[in-house]
């Protein structure tokens, strides 16, 4: 810093180790321009001090300082007039060249490096999409193609049903064969049902359903899948219709799930419950059991795609993991409650029931609302 005729009043330690002086050698003694070279005075008395008189201010001026011990330090400066109370003094920052040169060398260094690491990265973000792109064309061809030849499965099936059977091996064979074209039905509906979403292909198609006939079918389709595990299910769903504004299809897809991993993840002899109620504007499902239970940190990673549990792998009967991560395309909210590993399951499901029964119901008394029913399975 200097006053305005230029003698020096501070200088950092910096400063005075570039030019070779202590810092009492040139404060009060010396002024900025006899530390210049004879080029560098002519400079600042032509263009530094008078620009300074303008416009307060002057960057990057290019001039060699002398050191104490002879020879000449090549430096940049930039400075500017300020006000202390009643004073003015010109305050300057220095820069070495030398040091300013390599500090821009490696600046420049640094973003090539930077500019090569991004192209590096978007080439391969750009390849991992492409093979994304791949992996879900590859899923959609595995997820159509096992629809031909089941057809015609499901369609012996059908006559085979018809059949009176009296061999007890024909008896078990069709049951058997009966079982894995369900089963393997609906993993390809699963898949299919993926490769949609990921192809952005996926269509609601919604309509005005009763629940309570979706409910039914439901535990129909789950009725030997339950008594084949010795479990106990309860049901409690109302005796009114409940109507819902959704894809019925997706819905019942929804509590077939809901009851098969109740029934998969709960030890032979289990117990599970369905129940279904009225909660303002909502429906809340509700299928329960006292299975293997969900680790307490796994009760929002189940809804993930792909996404099964460890302690569920040994009996997820080759599930994908897909479903659950599903439930919220009906435009309702799912929830998992569970105490931890072996204290059973609760999984809820949350949807608005259509919006004439919801008016309808809000003008009609509460005591008016019929009491569910239960029923054994
Ligand atoms: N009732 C339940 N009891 C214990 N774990 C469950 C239950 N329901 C779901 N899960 C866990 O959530 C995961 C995802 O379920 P889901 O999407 O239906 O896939 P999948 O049935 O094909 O395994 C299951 O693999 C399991 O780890
Ligand atoms: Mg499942």
């Amino acid at each position: 810093m200097t006053t305005l005729n230029g003698t020096i009043v501070r200088a950092n330690a910096t400063f005075c180790r570039w030019t070779g002086y202590a810092p009492d050698e040139f404060i009060e003694h010396s002024t900025i321009q006899l530390l210049l070279t004879v080029g560098g005075r002519l400079l600042f008395s032509a263009q530094v001090a008078p620009s300074l008189l303008l416009q307060r201010s002057v960057v990057e001026v290019r001039v060699d300082v002398t050191r104490r011990t002879g020879g000449v330090l090549p430096t940049m400066f930039n400075v500017s007039r300020t006000r202390h109370g009643d004073d003015e003094f010109d305050e300057y920052s220095f820069f070495v060249v030398e040091e300013r040169h390599r500090y821009e060398t490696a600046l420049i260094d640094a973003r090539r490096k930077a500019e090569q690491g991004l192209e590096a990265r978007a080439k391969a973000e750009s390849a991992l999409q492409a093979i994304n792109r791949r992996k879900d064309e590859f899923l959609a061809t595995l997820a159509h193609e096992p629809r031909n030849p089941l057809a015609p499965m499901r369609n012996v099936l059908e006559i085979f049903s018809l059949k009176v059977l009296t061999d007890p091996q024909l008896i078990w064979g069709r049951d058997v064969f009966k079982r894995q074209v369900h089963h393997m039905t609906r993993l390809v509906d699963d898949l299919l049902e993926m490769s949609r979403i990921t192809q952005g292909k996926l269509e609601l198609r919604k309509a005005r359903v009763d629940l309570v006939t979706v409910l039914t079918s439901a535990i129909e389709d789950s009725r030997a899948n339950v008594l084949a595990s010795s479990h106990e299910l309860n049901v409690a769903i109302p005796g009114e219709p409940i109507l819902l504004d959704v894809d019925p299809t997706r819905l019942l897809l929804t509590i077939q799930n809901l009851l098969d991993n109740a029934v998969k993840f709960t030890p032979p002899g289990g117990k599970l419950w369905l129940s279904a109620h009225r909660s303002g504007n909502d429906v809340v499902i509700t299928v329960r059991d006292n299975g293997i239970g969900i680790p307490q940190a796994d009760l929002e990673s189940i809804f993930e795609m792909f996404s099964q549990l460890q302690n569920a792998i040994d009996r997820s009967q080759g599930g994908l993991g897909i479903r659950l991560a599903l439930v919220g395309l009906h435009g309702g909210s799912v929830q998992a409650h569970s105490q931890g590993p072996g204290q059973g399951s609760e999984l809820v499901v949350r949807l608005p029931v259509a919006e004439e029964q919801s008016i309808a119901s809000a003008t009609r008394q509460p005591s008016m609302t019929r009491p569910g029913t239960a029923a054994g399975c």
